[in-house]
């Protein structure tokens, strides 16, 4: 069995499909899969803000759809509509000595990077605790995440050895399935995310994406269409020609753009007409979806999650000796 979440962020953005996404395709053809909308998770940063939460989903979701996730093939929910991941949080929140959480490098570094948010709270402290019970839930043996997260399914194998060692064993150790993901650039040259506003989405128009690719910063000693550039210091370059283009342009345009040959525009349209190809087909299936699409995938997802969740809650009540 093989579980992942995504906090619910609304539109995908090419960084979002070419990382999570592409992985969660290939393993929906090949193994059980349950992928899930962390909505709980979302309020461990932001827990003042939850009134976006429907509608971040809903968007999540019908780009889920859009991509290929198939409801038929693979179990797509909401966390927050399968309350027993609530009542495992709590019980494994009891065995979880204090010291895993607070060395947790993602809980550090979040708390010294976040610093307009308020993060001195229980909730995203336990953070990690809510990340183990949806894994454990449905007795995952892998979990696919990017390598920010490898130390949340690392605490999850040890909370799932202490709970065995105490109760009998109940949960499988998942192992860490690690994204061998390309980190996509956004238009300014940063990590793309939805936060840095650098993002090209998924549903974004085709002369958006053409125009925000075509502005993308390139390698900033190219001033002049006669200098000579280096790709490997170009951020379009190294994300998204390396992503999208075949290992013959990738080699034609380096000559190109070391020599002088080509500018920098001209040599973008080669990638952005992948991009754009590769994009049409799932905008034609985005344009066929609605909202209720949405809701009836998670609806069936919910009803098969709890079926799930409710068999292990009464194994680990069992085990735990809870009536
Ligand atoms: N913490 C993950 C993130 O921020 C989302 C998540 C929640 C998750 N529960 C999970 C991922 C369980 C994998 C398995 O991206
Ligand atoms: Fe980047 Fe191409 Fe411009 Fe070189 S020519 S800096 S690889 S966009």
């Amino acid at each position: 069995m093989v579980v992942s979440g995504a906090r619910p962020t609304g539109r995908l953005h090419l960084g979002n499909w070419l990382g999570a996404l592409k992985t969660w395709l290939r393993l929906q053809e090949r193994h059980e899969c349950l992928f899930f909308v962390a909505d709980w998770h979302a309020l461990t940063t932001d827990w003042a803000q939850a009134s976006d939460i429907r509608l971040a989903t809903e968007e999540m979701v019908l780009d889920w759809l859009a991509l290929g996730l198939d409801p038929t093939r693979c179990t797509i929910f909401q966390q927050s509509a399968v309350k027993e991941h609530a009542e495992l949080f709590l019980l494994l929140g009891m065995l979880t000595p204090l010291p895993w959480l607070e060395r947790n490098p993602t809980y550090k570094e979040q708390r010294a990077q976040l610093v307009d948010r308020d993060l001195s709270t229980y909730g995203f402290l336990g953070y990690p605790v809510l990340q183990a019970a949806d894994v454990l839930m449905y007795k995952a043996t892998a979990v696919p995440v990017g390598s920010d997260q490898a130390p949340h399914i690392e605490l999850t194998r040890e909370i799932a050895r202490r709970f065995n060692t105490t109760f009998g064993p109940v949960f499988p150790e998942p192992a860490t399935l690690l994204a061998e993901t390309p980190r996509i650039l956004g238009t300014d040259g940063r990590k793309m995310s939805k936060s840095y506003g650098n993002a090209v989405y998924l549903s974004d128009p085709p002369e958006v994406i053409a125009q925000k690719l075509a502005r993308m910063v390139t390698d900033t000693r190219r001033q002049r269409r006669s200098d000579p550039g280096e790709p490997e210091d170009c951020p379009a370059y190294v994300s998204l020609h390396r992503a999208f283009c075949t290992a013959e342009e990738l080699a034609r345009l380096a000559e190109g753009c070391r020599t002088a040959q080509i500018g920098c525009l001209e040599c973008k349209q080669t990638m952005i007409r992948h991009v754009l190809a590769e994009l049409e087909p799932i905008r034609a299936r985005r344009a066929q979806l609605r909202p209720p699409d949405a809701w009836e995938a998670l609806e069936a997802g919910n009803a098969r999650a709890r079926r799930i969740a409710s068999e292990t809650m009464a194994e680990v009540r069992a085990a735990v000796g809870l009536p």
